[in-house]
């Protein structure tokens, strides 16, 4: 692969709690995950991006980092991550990790440490007296401890927030990040990336926090060919520009296209302006349908709002299944013809809907108990995957995973994707081989076209065509590579992708 593999490379977001389970206990794991590697091999993946796999209490399924130098024991060992990493070079797979700068857990030794000593607080942010923010998970962001001061913490309150003005707290991530690169992680995925300086007004955005990328950037060069990605959720393209300046992030993730309706002049909209934030700055675009954090597409694309917003999850808003199925294989069709990288987030592949029905009392995600219930949170995009079989687990491992999957995902094992040339594995198989042949890294020309279809055509030659109308629409000449859906007397069906070749 090329010097600078990650400009359109396709990235594969393993969640590893709920990917595959290899030694039975209901909850995934490295073992597990090295059993599928041949699996995400044949799915066309160039990289891996794992979410936070170090020793955590999982008090925000792993977000909340209690040692950022070992593995979580119930995940593996830091000897298997090792032999991990090297199973998937073996195969030509890069691996990404996820670093969670902003905040750690109360179960880390400094944390500890500050609570027994009131002189071994500057690595946090303790106050005397808290302000008004609320976290970013409901309720205040502030929790006090015995003596009286208050800790702050922009999530949950066993994720207190690291002090960034504290030389320590920098020397101390440059390290971790060598530890990692040493072991050759080809990359990292930067939590919260936006949320680590604070004054004491404000928390998002804040200047400084341009210089700790730089020097990140700095010692990622120390190596080659490695990849900061930054979680970067802001409101101003200007300022989320701003972290992909040569000397600062490689990308980021594109959350404008991620939370976009299911309309033909939004996703218009928000494609150009993707790419003419990323052009000045050189670096290439992302294209993110969902990952762990958001209702799957299937389902929020057959809802009247097919748009995403944080917090605007609800119980029970109706959804039609076979709509937003069909919508999710053409976006899908649509997100990997675009050019830049891609992220494709475990289960995506399969089609799995959000699983809206868990049992209250099983749903672990604090968005839920914070927002005292009127929030479900995302245990719904978690659900341990459905490998193969007639009833759950469905081949994940062991009897009971640790969130139950529904009954109905028989049909949507992985088993039986492989089985069914119509299925949207197959379609995810065949689309991300084509990909790699005449997509990834480039530019785009947008061609005329109906109302309510959206046509380009790529720098290698792919047309790519989506209709998002009402009725049948004509595609220009050329040889069909791939389609969403059956083509009805050579006509593009509503909700459908093609891509052609001239
Ligand atoms: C973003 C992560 O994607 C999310 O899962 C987590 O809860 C927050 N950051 C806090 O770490």
């Amino acid at each position: 692969m090329s010097h600078t593999w990650w400009r359109g490379a396709a990235i594969y977001q393993v969640y590893l709690r709920s990917f595959a389970d290899g030694n039975g206990d209901g909850v995934g794991d490295l073992a597990g995950l090295r059993s599928r590697l041949p699996y995400l091999k044949d799915l066309g993946v160039d990289a891996i991006w794992l979410n936070p796999w170090y020793p955590s209490p999982m008090a925000d399924g792993g977000y909340d980092v209690a040692d950022y130098r070992d593995i979580e024991p119930v995940f593996g060992t830091l000897g298997e991550a090792e032999r991990f990493i090297a199973e998937a070079h073996e195969l030509d797979i890069k691996v990404i990790i996820d670093v969670v700068p902003n905040h750690s857990s109360t179960a880390s030794d400094w944390f500890k440490e500050a609570l027994a000593n009131p002189a071994a607080r500057d690595r946090f942010w303790f106050r005397d007296e808290p302000n008004d923010w609320q976290s970013i998970f409901g309720g205040p962001a502030w929790t006090q401890v015995p003596d009286g001061q208050w800790y702050l913490h922009l999530f949950a309150p066993e994720q207190p927030d690291f002090n960034w003005d504290n030389p320590e707290v920098h020397r101390e991530f440059e390290d971790v990040l060598r530890f990692w690169l040493d072991r050759g992680v080809d990359g990292v995925r930067i939590d919260s990336a936006a949320l680590l300086i604070k004054s004491d007004t404000a928390y998002e955005d804040l200047d400084p926090v341009h210089d700790v990328y730089r020097r990140w950037r700095q010692v990622a060069e120390e190596y080659d060919d490695r990849v900061l990605i930054g979680e970067v959720w802001l409101p101003d393209q200007e300022r989320f520009a701003r972290y992909l300046r040569p000397d600062e992030l490689h990308t980021a993730f594109n959350f404008d296209f991620l939370s976009c309706p299911w309309d033909p002049d939004e996703l218009r909209r928000v494609i150009d302006l993707t790419l003419t934030t990323h052009a000045p700055v050189g670096a290439p675009p992302t294209w993110v349908l969902s990952n762990h954090d958001v209702t799957r597409p299937v389902t929020r694309y057959g809802r009247s709002d097919t748009s995403f917003a944080h917090g605007g999850a609800l119980h029970g808003v109706p959804s039609d299944p076979e709509l937003g199925y069909r919508r999710a294989r053409a976006a899908a069709l649509l997100a990997m013809a675009l050019p830049g990288g891609l992220y494709v987030y475990q289960g995506e592949e399969l089609g799995l809907p959000e699983v809206e029905d868990l049992p209250d009392e099983l749903r672990q995600d604090p968005m839920y108990a914070r927002s005292g219930g009127t929030n479900p949170g995302r245990d719904g995009c978690r659900v341990p995957l459905p490998w193969s079989g007639d009833e759950p687990p469905f081949g994940f491992g062991g009897s009971r995973p640790w969130l139950p999957q529904p009954e109905s995902w028989r049909k949507l094992t992985a088993e039986a994707q492989l089985a069914d040339l119509d299925s949207m594995l197959a379609l995810y198989r065949t689309g991300l081989r084509l990909r790699r042949e005449h997509l990834g890294d480039g530019t785009l020309r947008w061609l005329p076209s109906g109302d309510r279809v959206l046509a380009f055509t790529r720098d290698t030659g792919v047309t790519c065509v989506t209709n998002l109308g009402p009725g049948p629409a004509p595609l220009p000449d050329g040889t069909v590579l791939l389609a969403s859906g059956r083509l009805e007397d050579g006509a593009l069906p509503p909700d459908t992708t093609a891509w052609l070749l001239p």
